[in-house]
C-alpha cells in the first residue's frame, strides 16, 4: 500500500516535471520563467522538496521490504526459471530502479547543485533577469554522452513505472478480470509517453532543434 501510494506521488511529479521542462520548446523566456516561479516559492519550494525526499525515501525502503518478504515467503529458490508470466520489466524492477536511483543523483548534481559542469556557473542572467536554465540544458545535453545517459536512464524509468502500473492496481485490490488488464495497458502506454516526453528534450538539443541563443 505505502509502495504504491509514493509510487502515484512520485508519478504525479514525473508528469508535472516533464510539463514544466517542455516548455524549453517554447523558448528560453518560457522555460527560464517557469524555473522563476519555482524559485518564487521560496520557503514552500523547500517543504515539497523534503517531502519528495521522504517520499522517495519511504518508496524505496518499502520495496525493499516487499521484495524480502516475497523471498522469505519461498526459501527455496525455484530450480529452472522459465519466466512463463513475467515480463522483462517485472523482473528488473530492482535493476532499474537502482539505475533510476543513480540518474536522479546525477541530474541532481547537474542541474540542480551544477557541479558536473563549470560552464553552468558561468551563464549569465537571461534579459529578464532570470537563471538561464534553457542555456544550462542545451549545454548540458550537446554533450552525447550526458544525453545518451539521460535516453538510457529514462527508459529504464518508463520500463519500471510500466510494470509499477500494473502492480499498483494489484496492491491496491483490483483484480476485476476486465479492468485491471486494461488499466495495466494504460500504465504502460502512459510509462511510454514520459519516455518519448522527456527523451525528446534531450533528442531536440543532438539534433540541432533546440539550440544556444543569443542575447540581443
Ligand atoms: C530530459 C529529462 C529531464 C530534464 C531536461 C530535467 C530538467 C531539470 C532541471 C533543469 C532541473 C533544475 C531546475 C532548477 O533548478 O531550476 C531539474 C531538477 C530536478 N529533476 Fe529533472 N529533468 C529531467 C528528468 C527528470 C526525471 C526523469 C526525474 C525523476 C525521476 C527528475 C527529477 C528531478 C528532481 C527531483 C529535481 C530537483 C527539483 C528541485 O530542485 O526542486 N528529472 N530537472
Amino acid at each position: 500500500m505505502i509502495v504504491a501510494v509514493t509510487g502515484i506521488i512520485l508519478i504525479l511529479f514525473v508528469i508535472g516535471h516533464l510539463l514544466g521542462n517542455l516548455q524549453i520548446f517554447l523558448g528560453p523566456e518560457w522555460i527560464n520563467g517557469y524555473a522563476q516561479h519555482l524559485r518564487d516559492l521560496g520557503p514552500l519550494l523547500w517543504i515539497i522538496r523534503g517531502a519528495l525526499l521522504v517520499v522517495v525515501i519511504l518508496h524505496i525502503y518499502f520495496t525493499i521490504q516487499l521484495v524480502i518478504e516475497n523471498r522469505r515467503a519461498r526459501p527455496d529458490h525455484y530450480k529452472r526459471k522459465d519466466f512463463v508470466k513475467a515480463t522483462l520489466a517485472s523482473r528488473s524492477m530492482a535493476i532499474s530502479g537502482l539505475i533510476v536511483l543513480a540518474f536522479i543523483i546525477f541530474h541532481l548534481l547537474h542541474f540542480s547543485f551544477r557541479t558536473t559542469d563549470p560552464r553552468f556557473a558561468q551563464l549569465a542572467h537571461d534579459p529578464l533577469g532570470h537563471d538561464d536554465v534553457y542555456s544550462m540544458m542545451v549545454l548540458g545535453f550537446s554533450n552525447p554522452l550526458v544525453s545518451g545517459f539521460y535516453i538510457l536512464a529514462l527508459f529504464l524509468l518508463a520500463l519500471h513505472l510500466s510494470h509499477g502500473a500494473s502492480s499498483f492496481f494489484q496492491s491496491l485490490g483490483l483484480n476485476d478480470q476486465k479492468l485491471a488488464p486494461r488499466l495495466a495497458s494504460a500504465g504502460r502506454i502512459f510509462a511510454w509517453l514520459l519516455f518519448f516526453g522527456y527523451s525528446s528534450i534531450p533528442a531536440a538539443v543532438l539534433i540541432g532543434w533546440v539550440k544556444l541563443r543569443t542575447h540581443s
